[in-house]
């Protein structure tokens, strides 16, 4: 029902500085393979077959990396290097991509805006590659099956501390189920004194077709920047909105700690690493 998913990935990446001052930083390798990559595979898991990219200047090897590279496919060949070669085809065969230019870095809102003729009219994915799930039923599908089920927008939400009050939206919450609650409010990062309650809001929405009219009434904040946390306070004046607790782990490698914690744990995880890197940290 869901099959198409935005990425937006055209920040300038400040918290990453020096390292993305000519790199894109969903290109930042995490283990072995770039930050975006993770939510591409994730979305694809999830049963989308097409992605739009949001990107801006500056940030075309995004476009590269998930195109063809005879050249390289060649030389893999020559080489007899058969498992490269097959894992390099099947990186441009994920999806479908897009990529759709923001010219100006006006905020969240107005980069999911871009893609609304992509879009067109029907539900659809966003995902915001600072973030890396790891869940057994992929997070993107665990909202778009509530999505199915409640046929309203959903965005998933985590249990946030004091900290988590600043750095995320915070919704006032009426709890429906054990996992599912209907937003009542929500708020931008408002700190702990303003913060409705505990629950944050993650990088994963599924959003019905409206919200591009939210986005479109929306009055950017004191930054300038058009927010999609305002847009989906305007959706809620018109259609519900759920929050789903979801199920697994989420690292935000949007941050140098975060981006160093997914790291360790993901490379933890992989057979070839996980014994060496286990003594090598106990060492330390
Ligand atoms: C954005 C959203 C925020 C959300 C966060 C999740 O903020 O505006 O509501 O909590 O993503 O990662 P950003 O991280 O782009 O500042």
């Amino acid at each position: 029902m869901v099959k198409k998913a935005v990425i937006p990935a055209a920040g300038f990446g400040t918290r990453f500085l020096p390292a993305t001052k000519s790199q894109p930083k969903e290109m930042l390798n995490v283990v072995d393979k770039p930050l975006i990559q993770y939510s591409v595979e994730e979305a694809v898991l999830s049963g989308i077959e097409s992605i739009a990219v949001i990107t801006s200047r500056g940030k075309s090897s995004m476009e590269d990396y998930f195109d063809r590279s005879p050249e390289l496919e060649q030389f893999l060949e020559e080489k007899g290097k058969i498992d490269l070669l097959e894992e390099i085809k099947r990186i441009s065969s994920l999806a479908e991509f897009y990529f759709v230019r923001q010219k100006k870095a006006l905020g969240l809102g107005h980069a999911i805006l871009q893609a609304k003729n992509y879009v067109g009219r029907e539900p659809f994915a966003v995902l915001l590659p600072d973030d890396i799930f790891e869940c057994s039923k992929p997070c993107i599908k665990q909202l778009i099956d509530v999505y199915s089920e409640l046929k309203a927008s959903v965005i998933v939400l985590g249990r946030v501390d004091e900290e988590g009050t600043k750095k995320y939206g915070i919704i006032k919450p009426k709890q429906i189920s054990e996992r599912i609650f209907q937003v009542e409010d929500m708020v931008e990062k408002p700190g702990p004194e303003k913060a409705f309650s505990d629950l944050g809001i993650l990088g994963r929405y599924v959003f019905s077709t409206e919200i591009f009219d939210a986005i479109k009434k929306t009055e950017p904040d004191k930054r300038g920047e058009i927010q999609i946390t305002d847009a989906i306070r305007l959706l809620l004046e018109t259609q519900p909105v759920y929050g789903y607790l979801f199920e697994g782990k989420r690292y935000d490698a949007g941050d140098k700690l975060g981006f160093i914690e997914a790291t360790i744990d993901l490379a933890l995880k992989r057979p070839e690493f996980s014994q060496r890197l286990r003594e090598y940290l106990k060492e330390l």
